[in-house]
């Protein structure tokens, strides 16, 4: 029951209505104006949303200017790479860490449940060779709701599980079936003997037969460093609260639409350079700048507002100090600087894109810091990822989230279909 009010006055006539202040139990509190309409006859205008908040939720929680990120409530400091990404997708959705026990049984499950229809592998064989693999994923997921046509109507808790866990188990099998495919090599099945981590790298390394590479040394073995690497990756893009392709998720939810083909859209969406796609862009862009010595020839293009061009992994809507994300991937950055030998002319060029950025006055007033892309994109590259992997790589990590919300958006009983008015200026 909200005990604050806020008075809103129309002052070309005068009337005043009241609305009831809702409060958030961290962050801003929101005023309630679902009536806004029925009391004034007039629509609030706010496009990307900037003001807006479309649901309640217990999930996610971030603070743009102190730089805090919150799973459940625990601080994302406290999870990313000190628990294992199948810990914190079982922490997002049942809202607290599992027992060993429970962990262990997860982990088997998401193993069991990771081989795919043989349908969706002719599937994805049938796409072009050139294929984007985000093309494909967002495809095969879609495709995925008429294999499991039944998870349109999940009522019980064991039902949204079952939901939930497939499509977390399937997506990393999709996505290195996408990889494969557009590389023309045959594709390799899931190892049920192999961490959900693990075994995603493996789908896209190994030779066809299971085998990794062989080296004179003998056969080339998935260091733990590289799979620890991608789990905090994962961890860190395992849910954001309401961003793009949340909501583009939640607008699907609330359509009643089949679960996968809502976390189809947001694989859509989340591919734009403005959102998941700006990991791939920023090793593009270093790529593009080449050499150190061309780097303030692309800062000066940044900042001119004739030119379009943007430093792609700098920004963020939400966080207006520093991406708390961004601080955990910068340190292991500099952690696996000498074990894995980071490509040190790229890291050289985003070195100094960095040290140039954070103390030009065009950046730091409009807050413009290094975002969770700027260094995932150089340590992805570190790992030998092709770059048209590096956003389907934070599909896998985001998956969790999007079915989490998906379940909330389901579970609330404030849920309504998504349909925003419109300020019509037309004819
Ligand atoms: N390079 C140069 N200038 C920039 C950049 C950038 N990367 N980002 C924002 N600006 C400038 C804008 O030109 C604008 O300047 P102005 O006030 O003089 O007009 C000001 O900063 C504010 O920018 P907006 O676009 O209004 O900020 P918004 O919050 O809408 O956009 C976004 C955020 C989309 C992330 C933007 O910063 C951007 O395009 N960044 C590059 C792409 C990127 O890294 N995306 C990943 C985001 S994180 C994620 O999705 C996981």
């Amino acid at each position: 029951m909200a005990r604050e009010t806020m008075t809103c006055t129309d002052n070309r006539t005068g009337k005043s209505v009241e609305y009831p202040i809702l409060e958030a139990t961290r962050g801003p509190d929101a005023v309630d104006i679902r009536t806004f309409y029925k009391d004034t006859g007039l629509f609030t205008y706010d496009p990307g949303f900037t003001s807006t908040a479309s649901c309640k939720s217990k999930i996610t929680f971030i603070d743009g200017g102190k730089g805090e990120l919150r799973y459940r409530g625990i601080p994302i400091e406290e999870l990313a790479g000190k628990q294992s990404y199948l810990e914190v997708c079982f922490l997002l959705l049942y809202s607290r860490l599992p027992t060993e026990e429970e962990a262990r049984d997860f982990d088997l499950e998401i193993r069991h449940r990771s081989f795919v229809h043989e349908g969706l592998r002719n599937l994805i064989e049938s796409f072009p060779s050139d294929a984007h693999p985000m093309a494909i994923l967002s495809s095969g997921v879609s495709a995925l709701s008429s294999f499991y046509y039944e998870h349109l109507q999940v009522e019980s808790d064991a039902e949204y599980h079952e939901m939930a866990s497939r499509i977390i188990a399937k997506i990393p099998t999709l996505a290195a079936f996408a990889y494969r495919h557009a590389l023309g090599i045959p594709l390799i099945y899931p190892d049920i003997e192999r961490s959900f981590t693990e075994n995603f790298l493996y789908m896209m390394r190994a030779y066809p037969g299971g085998k990794m590479k062989i080296t004179p040394e003998g056969e080339q073995k998935i260091r733990q460093v590289e799979i620890d690497a991608l789990d905090t990756i994962f961890t860190l893009h395992a849910d954001h609260e309401q961003n793009a392709s949340t909501t583009i998720v939640r607008g699907v939810a609330s359509t009643g639409a089949h679960p996968y083909v809502a976390i189809s859209a947001g694989i859509s969406a989340l591919w734009g350079r403005a959102h998941g796609g700006a990991n791939e862009s920023v090793i593009a862009q270093l790529e593009m700048i080449g050499d150190v010595k061309n780097v303030p020839e692309y800062i000066a293009r940044a900042k001119d507002k004739n030119d379009p061009f943007r430093l792609m992994g700098f920004g963020h809507r939400v966080y207006k100090n520093f991406d708390p994300r961004a601080r955990i991937l910068k340190k292991l950055q500099d952690q696996l600087k000498e074990e894995l030998g980071l490509d040190s002319k790229l890291l050289r060029i985003a070195q100094e894109i960095e040290r140039i950025a954070l103390s030009d006055d065009y950046f730091v007033s409009r807050n413009l810091y290094p975002n969770i892309d700027f260094y995932s994109g150089v340590i992805l590259y570190a790992l030998k990822i092709p770059r048209s992997m590096f956003t389907p790589i934070f599909v896998i990590g985001r998956t969790v989230g999007w079915i989490t919300q998906w379940i909330e958006f389901k579970e609330d009983p404030a849920s309504k279909i998504a349909r925003p008015r419109q300020l019509y200026t037309g004819a």
